[in-house]
């Protein structure tokens, strides 16, 4: 049984206060609180486990190694990657991304070929892509959502053409909660030959994920937003174009021999993982993906469902309310700007002085806000913790921004 009252006492900063009124965080889409768990390991790591990894033979740098390359299959089990090896560890989807850029699709992108992407991805998915336009000539093509904020994936499928060469896609708009069925997306264009890149940035931390079944390429995850430390990643890349890429960053560890006119490298996954990692980020993320399977994340899906339904009946109900986006496969994330009101950062301001933690801005996600016509919203994002009080809550910060401001 899903018992959020128990969960809740495992977040220490859930029992914090701020400007005197119970915290009311809504803000999981930017970054997630951390379990007690999960600060202890990284405690432990820094007290009495840490060394460096795979340099020493002593005992020290051994079981910090062990501890760090253990998290490996733990992130192939919370993706349900075929091999080990085919995980990369990162310092997040930032990374992952512009590690993709530069080492599958430089190599082998020409001026006029074709990335296509979706309207509603996040920066992270789009600037690495931009890089390859400027510098190659790569032609950047964008799929729109629809009123509903819906992608449809025929129409991803129908702009795959003899130019394309790859397709960056996110699973779950950080902006709109809109889960895009990427699945169906993966299996056209495998039949057709083109690499499939899958942002799991936001996806992941809602919503049981199986790399196998969704048919992708790559699929990148942060450890920050899965209730993990900053600085902690993976990136699921299929070994057959693991074998495809070239090395990232260079320097040691990636490296089999260097002398003064040749290197050799490291095995994959160690050759795209140059100098010293973030070993306790890493460890620190193994706790947190635990954490969550032991939750289930099944259980944590359904409780965010009842979350967003909740959620979706009270905003809807304020009819000066403009909420962005209405899919059906929608998760608890509500991007939305007031009739009236002024900037989405004053409704921010006026509802953090409630306690109340949400984000304004475009949420590095300019292309989403041009095409919806708006430079910003402010948004409520829903992480495992959350309850419909904490909804009832903001509904009544939000009533009192529209009686201030209308
Ligand atoms: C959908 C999406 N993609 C990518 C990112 C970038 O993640 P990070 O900054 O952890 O690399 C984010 C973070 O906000 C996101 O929401």
């Amino acid at each position: 049984m899903y018992d959020v009252t128990k969960i809740r006492k495992d977040f220490p900063i859930l029992s914090r206060e701020v400007n005197g009124k119970p915290l009311v965080y809504l803000d999981n889409g930017a970054s997630a609180q951390k379990p007690q768990v999960m600060i202890d390991a990284i405690t432990q790591a820094y007290s009495h486990e840490y060394a460096n990894v795979h340099r020493g033979l002593h005992y020290l740098s051994n079981l910090a190694t062990d501890k760090y390359e253990k998290v490996r299959g733990k992130v192939q089990r919370f993706l349900n990657a075929q091999h080990e090896d085919e995980i990369l560890f990162t310092t997040g989807t930032t990374e992952a991304f512009n590690m993709i850029s530069y080492s599958w699709a430089a190599p082998r992108l020409q001026a006029g070929d074709e990335i296509i992407l979706s309207v509603m991805e996040h920066h992270a998915n789009i600037v690495p892509w931009h890089f390859l336009r400027e510098r190659q000539g790569v032609v950047l093509k964008w799929i729109e959502t629809d009123v509903n904020g819906d992608l449809d994936p025929q129409a991803v499928i129908d702009a795959i053409g003899p130019k394309t060469k790859m397709i960056a896609i996110t699973h779950m708009s950080n902006v709109l909660g809109t889960v895009v069925d990427v699945k169906t997306i993966c299996a056209a264009a495998r039949a057709r030959g083109v690499p499939v890149v899958v942002d799991g940035s936001q996806s992941s931390v809602h919503m049981p994920v199986d790399v196998q079944d969704i048919g992708c390429d790559f699929f990148a995850i942060t450890g920050h937003k899965l209730y993990g430390p900053t600085g902690s990643g993976a990136l699921y890349v299929r070994r057959d174009r693991m074998a495809e890429m070239r090395p990232f960053m260079g320097g040691g560890d990636m490296i089999r021999d260097v002398s003064r006119d040749v290197v050799t490298y490291n095995d994959a996954p160690h050759k795209f993982e140059s100098g010293t990692p973030g070993i306790v980020q890493t460890i620190g993320m193994g706790v947190a993906l635990d954490y969550m399977m032991d939750l289930g994340m099944q259980n944590i899906a359904q409780h965010e469902r009842v979350i967003r339904d909740y959620a979706q009946k009270r905003l809807s109900g304020l009819n000066w309310l403009n909420i962005q986006g209405n899919s059906a496969t929608k998760g608890a994330i509500f991007s939305f700007t007031l009739d009236g009101a002024g900037h989405p950062h004053d409704i921010s301001t006026v509802v953090d002085q409630k306690g109340i933690a949400v984000r304004a801005g475009h949420h590095c996600a300019q292309p989403l806000m041009t095409h919806l016509g708006v430079t910003a919203t402010c948004r409520a994002s829903f992480g495992l913790y959350n309850t419909t009080e904490e909804v009832d809550k903001l509904v009544d910060a939000l009533e009192l921004c529209h009686d201030l401001f209308s």
